[in-house]
């Protein structure tokens, strides 16, 4: 058979056989509309869409698939548009993260389930993309994703304004009385002005770029804003690029390798990005059988320098970020660091594809020799409150916190958080560590971005604006702060963060790598004995199955039915 030949696709056993089923499936082509020249012996192009009303990180979706079938049939292919689960970052609640690996399944199913040649991945907030790219690899099907690519500035009374990070910084300004309800209203009104995602460096950004380094997508299709023209060009390319693909491209496990997730983890470093690609990378190499583990990130903290100004932790935003020359100009930059020589779906190497790439702002993307910071952004710690580790990214905390002892302040819930924290009674000083458990993959459930504990408003009022806290949450990319995340065993499933008591001395020391409960061994697991766990409040549905098969935050959050390379087998067509 030769290369082209119909025979080799996989929609064949679909639609090619002289058969009762493959009648079938002809005749309900038809009953669409197609005829032998729409699609037999054409690829099958399944656009995976995540467009809803609910994510208006997703508006432009509806156009944006447009391109990816133009794109499609002008290369031969037939495109076949899935709307898949979306999300959404804003809405979804207790937490989008809940249902990360809902979509990931989702997208693995109707990808195996269906005719489907290769997949276009239409994501961008926040879970969708190392949802989408889990399935994708778990299915094993060639897959191009298709980036949302970030929102334009928000803007308020000429001040530019970033998703996330100036809600927090001004809900602050708010709570210790310094914005009028006019001014914050104004500002609910600036702060998300077009389509498209988060445009901080947040876990959005962030994983969007990954999965371009990673290979998955168009060159340069991260850092396009949704709302300029180029992003609808190179959605008809990856539109083109996917019935190339389906033939003969690289399948996702290709491009999922140990290589690749080295130089995805040393780009998030140097981006300064979020501490949510953490556990998604991690879960993806779990899907990929790529051993990666927490130790991996420190390793590469350690000699990645962070070069990219980008708020949360730096000055600017997605916008700027893309006219300073983008992701491109940043591979190129680092290309003494990274594997250049690694896949991605277009056919070449990364080092192909960013020759000649260039910085046009310093002050955006700096050098490697004069860089923000000479580490990447976030560390990994471990001791005896966190003996299977945590994260902070200190890049984003406040130097003068990063070594510091302080009496703990314990809240049991995120509720039990909202009714005390601005109490005035609250024996809370600005050297205290403020403690939040119950708020892990399991406890919460979900692990909500809920790490960024407010300050207590009477220390807003004293002027405080950072202090360390400490928790089994995650938090927003776009947050700040001397924020201790992830801790590992979570405190529900039986971890030293249950052994907090009020007024215990808690140290981080982020240069050691280390964070500690000043409390004797023995002492420690006597409490821990004595701890009353509470039962699980949900005893049905999806969040049963989340609850009983989630692993921890070191692991990725991922199902522990999900994990590895073994393939679900390919349905039978009788
Ligand atoms: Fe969608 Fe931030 S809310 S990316």
């Amino acid at each position: 058979m030769s290369k082209r030949d119909p025979a080799t696709l996989r929609s064949y056993r679909w639609y090619g056989p002289d058969s009762l089923r493959a009648f079938g499936h002809r005749s309900r082509a038809r009953q669409s509309g197609l005829g032998d020249k729409d699609f037999f012996g054409k690829p099958v192009i399944g656009i995976l869409n995540t467009w809803t009303d609910l994510n208006s990180c997703h508006m432009h979706f509806k156009s944006t698939v447009e391109s990816v079938k133009r794109g499609v049939l002008q290369a031969g292919g037939m495109p076949m548009e899935i709307p898949v689960m979306s999300c959404g970052e804003s809405l979804t609640k207790p937490t989008s993260m809940l249902y990360r690996n809902f979509l990931a399944m989702e997208a693995e199913e109707m990808i195996r389930a269906n005719p489907i040649d290769c997949a276009v991945l239409l994501g961008g907030c926040d879970k969708s993309t190392p949802a989408l790219i889990m399935g994708a690899i778990s299915a094993g099907v060639p897959a191009v994703y298709v980036p949302s690519g970030p929102m334009i500035k928000g803007n308020w009374h000429g001040q530019v304004l970033g998703s996330g990070s100036d809600v927090w910084g001004y809900w602050d300004e708010r709570r210790a009385g310094n914005l009028s309800e006019e001014e914050w209203k104004e500002i609910e009104g600036g702060i998300a002005r077009s389509s498209g995602h988060c445009m901080t460096m947040g876990t959005a950004s962030t994983m969007t770029a990954l999965a371009e380094v990673m290979g998955f997508t168009v060159p340069g299709a991260s850092s396009v804003p949704a709302m300029d023209s180029n992003h609808l060009r190179l959605a008809a390319e990856a539109g083109r690029l996917a019935v190339n693909n389906a033939w003969d491209g690289p399948g996702p496990g290709a491009l999922a390798t140990r290589e690749s997730f080295e130089n995805a983890i040393a780009v998030d470093m140097a981006l300064g990005g979020s501490t949510n690609a953490i556990v998604h990378l991690l879960a993806m190499a779990g899907r990929a059988g790529v051993d990666l583990d927490l130790d991996d990130f420190d390793a590469i903290s350690k000699k990645t320098p962070l070069i990219a100004d980008l708020r949360p932790s730096g000055r600017f935003l997605m916008e700027d970020f893309y006219f300073a020359g983008g992701l491109s100009a940043v591979l190129n930059r680092m290309e003494t660091i990274l594997h250049m020589d690694v896949p991605t779906v277009n056919g070449r190497t990364i080092r192909e594809n960013v020759k000649g790439a260039k910085v046009f702002n310093d002050e955006v993307i700096r050098t490697l020799e004069d860089p923000v910071s000479a580490d990447g952004g976030t560390a990994v710690l471990k001791g005896n409150l966190a003996p299977d580790g945590a994260v902070i990214k200190h890049s984003a905390a406040s130097p003068s916190l990063l070594k510091h002892t302080g009496p703990a302040i314990v809240f049991d819930s995120y509720k039990d958080l909202s009714e005390r924290i601005d109490d005035p009674e609250l024996p809370v000083t600005e050297d205290s560590v403020l403690v939040l458990r119950n708020a892990g993959p399991v406890g919460a459930p979900g692990m909500p971005e809920w790490g960024m504990l407010p300050i207590p408003k009477k220390l807003l009022e004293k002027g405080v604006r950072d202090m360390v806290r400490v928790s089994d949450a995650r938090m927003s990319g776009t947050s700040y702060g001397t924020c201790v995340l992830h801790v590992a065993p979570e405190s529900s499933v039986g971890g030293p963060l249950a052994a907090v008591m009020d007024g215990d001395n808690i140290t981080l020391d982020v240069e050691a790598r280390r964070i500690d409960l000043e409390v004797p061994k023995q002492e420690i697991e006597s409490r821990l004995e004595n701890n009353s766990r509470k039962d699980a409040r949900y005893h049905r549905g999806y969040t049963k199955l989340f609850i009983d098969h989630v692993t921890q935050a070191y692991k990725g959050c991922d199902f522990d039915f999900l994990e590895g390379t073994e393939r679900t087998p390919e349905p039978e067509i009788y």
